[in-house]
């Protein structure tokens, strides 16, 4: 018999979760007006917020943090991790910042002018509201093949070459800044893109000169799937795939809070001397001194470590298996999702299982609401109140795809939690006829409403 394979790692401490009560959950949900940001983190059960900053460092990044310079200027930390990101990325030039969207502020501050589009494949949140912000338009061009969630194709990220270039054709080159390619694709449900994909996106980009910026997140987790689905990828090794992807790319933005396996932290990096001279002011400004950014001395070299770490093929193989677990328990019970399970999280397809929930009442809401009621689990929306309203018409905007997300923090939880989460799914799915009313908005902000939005029981 082959041997499954396990954990690269043992475990060294643990932090206790407790049960409650579902008239418990009643309360405190009420009380959070329906939002599960507001609720507090010991009224959760299963946090599947986010796998954003919630992984555990391993004792080696724990190590590196007691060598942390917090020196103003010049501190040896930042060298450690300016030579991890040269060795890994090949980029040159660098910027700590405190976390991804502090990237995104940094050199969207130096790039974009109001009026200017910034083509990309389902760009994240923050990204788009870093771009709506600033007046500019951020036009999807996904392949359509993302919106069917039923659809099993190994890179359902990608970037739809025809729709990019149709960007490029209507608008002159001074008004692209640059492209914004998503790896993996967290919008669309964890899903890869291919390195065919990326170098058939970088041609076109250079074709019609503009620069193309990798939105890095989770790159790592990108590089896994190149290695296990696309043909030519099987012998090298998950840093040379990664070397080849950055070769691409001219700017690269990362929340290090994901495949860097840090609480925090995150950078941009370059090729051009003359974007990283520009960019600078914006660090200086927003972040903080060059040479730490927004980052601590220790926090960068944590960063470091994990980066080197997190490009190994053992540690990516667990982390992906696991998503694949719950994946596979789902298909068991009948639950959809969108598949084949993503990198970093598996995504509810709400529609299906609250068919009788009308769009108004904000189906993929309801349904984290239903899992949070059921067994403790908390979830994330991905769906029309995450869309914002229009910023010409106000009009609530309602995606293609209203999707439950459940992310999994990396190292964190461990089979048996798939387990409960699976079972609790299924409860819900089961009894789904029943449920035929969701929520109406009490209260949200012009933009990023999904954060602070309260929210009406009908
Ligand atoms: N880009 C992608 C693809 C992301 O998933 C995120 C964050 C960011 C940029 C922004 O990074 O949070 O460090 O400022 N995603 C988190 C999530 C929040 O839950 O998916 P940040």
């Amino acid at each position: 018999m082959k041997l499954p394979y396990c954990e690269p790692y043992k475990i060294k401490m643990t932090e206790a979760i407790r049960t409650s009560t579902r008239a418990e959950r009643e309360e405190w949900i009420r009380q959070a007006k329906y939002n599960l940001f507001k609720l507090h983190s010991d009224q959760v059960l299963i946090d599947l917020l986010t796998d954003s900053g919630t992984g555990s460092m391993s004792d080696r990044q724990w190590a590196a943090m007691m060598t942390g310079d917090e020196s103003y200027a010049g501190a040896s930390s930042y060298y450690r991790l300016k030579q991890t990101i040269e060795k890994i990325f090949g980029m040159p030039y660098f910027l700590p910042t405190h976390q991804g969207r502090a990237a995104e502020n940094v050199i969207f501050s130096a790039l974009l002018k109001e009026g200017d589009v910034i083509p990309g494949n389902s760009h994240f949140d923050t990204t788009k509201g870093h771009i709506e912000f600033r007046r500019c338009a951020a036009p999807d061009c996904t392949i359509d093949a993302a919106a069917d969630t039923q659809l099993e194709i190994p890179f359902k990220g990608e970037m739809d070459l025809a729709k990019l270039e149709e960007v490029f054709k209507k608008y002159p080159k001074e008004k692209i800044p640059c492209t914004v390619l998503t790896i993996t694709n967290n919008t669309a449900g964890g899903q890869p893109v291919s390195m065919r994909n990326i170098r058939g996106t970088a041609e076109l980009c250079r074709r019609y000169g503009i620069p193309l910026l990798i939105d890095s997140a989770r790159f790592a987790e990108n590089a896994y799937f190149i290695k296990t689905r696309e043909e030519g990828y099987a012998d090298k090794t998950i840093k040379e795939i990664v070397r080849e992807i950055y070769q691409y790319a001219d700017i690269m933005t990362i929340s290090a809070k994901k495949d860097g396996v840090v609480n925090m932290g995150g950078f941009v990096a370059m090729r051009s001397e003359e974007l990283f001279r520009r960019a600078m002011q914006y660090s200086i400004m927003f972040e903080g001194y060059l040479t730490y950014g927004g980052m601590n001395g220790r926090d960068m070299d944590a960063l470091a470590v994990g980066l080197d770490e997190n490009t190994e093929f053992d540690q990516l193989n667990a982390r992906i298996g696991q998503v694949k677990f719950l994946g596979d328990l789902l298909d068991e019970y009948g639950v959809p999702y969108q598949r084949p399970a993503g990198g970093h999280a598996i995504f509810l397809d709400a529609k299906q299982i609250l068919p009788n929930v009308p769009k108004e009442e904000f189906i993929a809401q309801t349904l984290c609401v239903e899992l949070y009621l059921e067994a403790g689990i908390r979830g994330v929306e991905i769906g029309s109140i995450l869309a914002d309203r229009d910023p010409v018409t106000r009009e609530n905007r309602y995606p293609r795809l209203e999707l439950a997300r459940l992310a999994i923090p990396r190292r964190v939880y461990t089979d048996n939690h798939m387990r409960v989460i699976a079972a609790a799914c299924r409860n819900i799915y089961e009894r789904r006829e029943s449920i035929t009313s969701g929520y109406r908005i009490a209260f949200e902000t012009p933009i990023l409403r999904h954060f602070t939005v309260e929210l009406e029981k009908l």
